[in-house]
């Protein structure tokens, strides 16, 4: 994690414009010259580009787009989410750390976040793509007092989250695709995978694993991808803030999850179906194992399910499958 001195030092940058004498520096922070650029070289390091000029000091040139913990906790205005942060540069799976923290105790609202992921889950047991530097990788723990049967409408709750935080900061309308992906012009860019831990009579802990491809370029991507994905950047040609981003999500994440404790599942369905694609289109379904491949979308059950009404007028519920608008 950063120095606090070279966190101090980058919010003198951010507050000057030009070149600061490293006296400057030394007199603001309190600290030794040699000190002083001591943090330079660290940040250095990090991947800051600081150019040094012999009589005038330093000057800021490029800064990457870390996430910084201390930016991301300030902008907090929950009561659960966000309670204890943690950040790895690099892990294999933020839902496999939350869940090895949630097994030791961790409380409610424990939020993991990545730089990279090198094992990063997927549906279906597939890989998702996780390269440094440039996506949101953040898995949450909750410990809801629902039965595990209704575990399910969490990954709905936060699907929808994950769309406020786009819709506040990109001005993009992101659809979601049943059931839980998100599409810009038809391309997935955030995907949800939810973990639980439970007993026949209740929930030891869910985990909420979120990823959203904020600014992966497209040579980023793997080759071998089923559906076509996109990132954000790709999409509206503007950089996300990862820090901002992730701030605004737990803050969507937390309001959702307060509602939903005090009022249901209902706020969360009528918010997802008001962005799904598919709500009142006629659609097909492949391989969900019931008899019927297409009819009208009606909305979905309390558990999730997609519910079809075919063209002889029978209802059917769908848990499963690839459900296309016509
Ligand atoms: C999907 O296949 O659509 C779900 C992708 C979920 C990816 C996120 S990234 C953060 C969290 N950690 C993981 O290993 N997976 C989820």
């Amino acid at each position: 994690m950063m120095h606090p001195k070279a966190g101090n030092i980058l919010s003198l940058f951010r507050s000057e414009t030009g070149y600061i004498s490293g006296e400057h520096f030394s007199r603001e922070l309190g600290v030794s010259r040699t000190a002083v650029w001591k943090h330079i070289s660290a940040l250095r390091n990090d991947g800051y580009i600081i150019d040094a000029a012999p009589s005038r000091g330093y000057r800021l040139v490029f800064a990457p787009d870390t996430i910084d913990l201390h930016e991301v906790a300030s902008k907090l205005d929950g009561i659960r989410i966000g309670r204890r942060l943690e950040l790895h540069e690099s892990t294999a799976s933020t839902n496999s750390d939350a869940f090895r923290l949630a097994e030791a105790g961790a409380i409610e609202g424990t939020v993991v976040l990545a730089d990279c992921q090198t094992g990063g889950k997927g549906r279906r047991g597939r890989l998702w793509a996780s390269p440094a530097g440039v996506n949101l990788y953040c898995s949450i723990v909750l410990r809801p007092p629902i039965m595990p049967s209704e575990a399910p409408q969490l990954t709905f709750l936060s699907t929808v989250a994950a769309a406020k935080a786009i819709e506040q900061i990109t001005k993009l309308n992101p659809e979601i695709k049943w059931p839980n992906d998100l599409l810009i012009s038809g391309k997935k860019v955030a995907g949800l995978l939810n973990e639980m831990s439970a007993e026949t009579d209740g929930i030891n802990f869910v985990i909420l694993g979120i990823g959203v491809n904020l600014n992966m370029t497209a040579d980023q991507f793997p080759d071998d991808l089923r559906h076509p994905a996109s990132s954000l950047l790709l999409e509206s040609g503007v950089r996300v803030g990862r820090s901002l981003f992730t701030s605004t999500m737990l803050n969507e994440l937390d309001r959702l999850y307060t509602d939903f404790l005090a009022h249901g599942f209902g706020p969360v369905r009528e918010q997802w179906q008001q962005r799904c694609n598919a709500s009142g289109r006629r659609v097909t379904v492949k391989d969900s194992g019931t008899e019927c491949t297409e009819g009208r979308f009606i909305g979905i059950d309390t558990d999730g399910a997609l519910l079809l009404r075919s063209d002889d007028d029978k209802l059917f519920r769908i848990t499963c499958g690839d459900v296309r608008v016509i």
